[in-house]
């Protein structure tokens, strides 16, 4: 695993910047795997100003997200469909048909679990973007969920739901549950990067490189990954640093 430090989290965007430029360079036609969060979104302005100054182009390119709340259909402001299209797609050049997301009002929402997951077996994600839960949850997959798991839906924790709850009205209009790549989607992508922001992530960040390899911490499977790259601001590393 490589674990890069940045002072800050304009660091951090930049230098994932970096890591996406080089992938969309080789690779034009790359598979991507975008995580929503506050974690990424300043990373995604650094997209969007490389994609404006033609130094990448998503127009080959093909997006897979993580995951998507159950009930929250594309036009509504806290559904993650929305969330990229405002903090990413709206401002690059992607064919429409080119970004996935698992769709949170479909009818039979296990069918759509099924749906979205033949997606993903139909192709490899060449770059994963993770964010991490303070839970050590990665996408939406949350402590106890099996490493062999595939997408499916899945009951949010209470933790979870708090967390996110600065984006909506009321904790009572979070979703309670969601649509989540699984574990091994997330293991199957070629290269993973995974960004950690802030004081509140220390913690998670700590027993993601040290505590043990287990369910009940879902980001600990990263370990097993052969090309894992971390990329933390000084506030997320604080606990690693303590025990050096
Ligand atoms: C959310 C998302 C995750 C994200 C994580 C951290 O619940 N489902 O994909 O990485 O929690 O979010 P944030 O970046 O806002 O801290």
């Amino acid at each position: 695993m490589n674990i890069i430090q940045c002072n800050d989290s304009k660091e951090v965007a930049l230098i994932s910047y970096r890591i996406f430029k080089e992938q969309l360079i080789k690779k034009p036609n790359s598979t991507l795997g975008l995580a929503t969060g506050s974690t990424p979104i300043l990373l995604y302005n650094e997209l969007i100003k490389g994609s404006q100054l033609n130094e990448i182009s998503f127009k080959k390119v093909n997006i897979f997200n993580l995951d998507e709340y159950v009930g929250l259909n594309s036009e509504h402001k806290n559904s993650y469909a929305f969330f990229m299209k405002e903090y990413l797609l709206n401002f690059i050049e992607i064919e429409d048909n080119h970004f996935h997301i698992p769709n949170g009002t479909a009818c039979d929402l296990i069918e759509e679990c099924h749906r979205y997951n033949n997606l993903l077996s139909s192709t490899k994600i060449d770059l994963q973007l993770l964010g991490l839960g303070e839970n050590g949850h990665i996408g939406f997959n949350e402590p106890n969920t099996s490493f062999d798991s595939t997408t499916h839906l899945v009951e949010l924790t209470e933790n979870t739901r708090k967390n996110n709850s600065i984006y909506f009205k009321s904790i009572n209009d979070i979703p309670t549950h969601a649509i989540t790549m699984g574990i091994s989607n997330i293991i199957n992508a070629t290269k993973i990067l995974l960004l950690a922001i802030g004081e509140n992530k220390a913690e998670a960040v700590y027993n993601l490189i040290n505590g043990p390899i287990d369910v009940k911490f879902p980001g600990s499977i990263l370990r097993n990954h052969p090309d894992v790259t971390i990329i933390l601001d000084k506030e997320a590393a604080t606990l690693i640093n303590k025990v050096k």
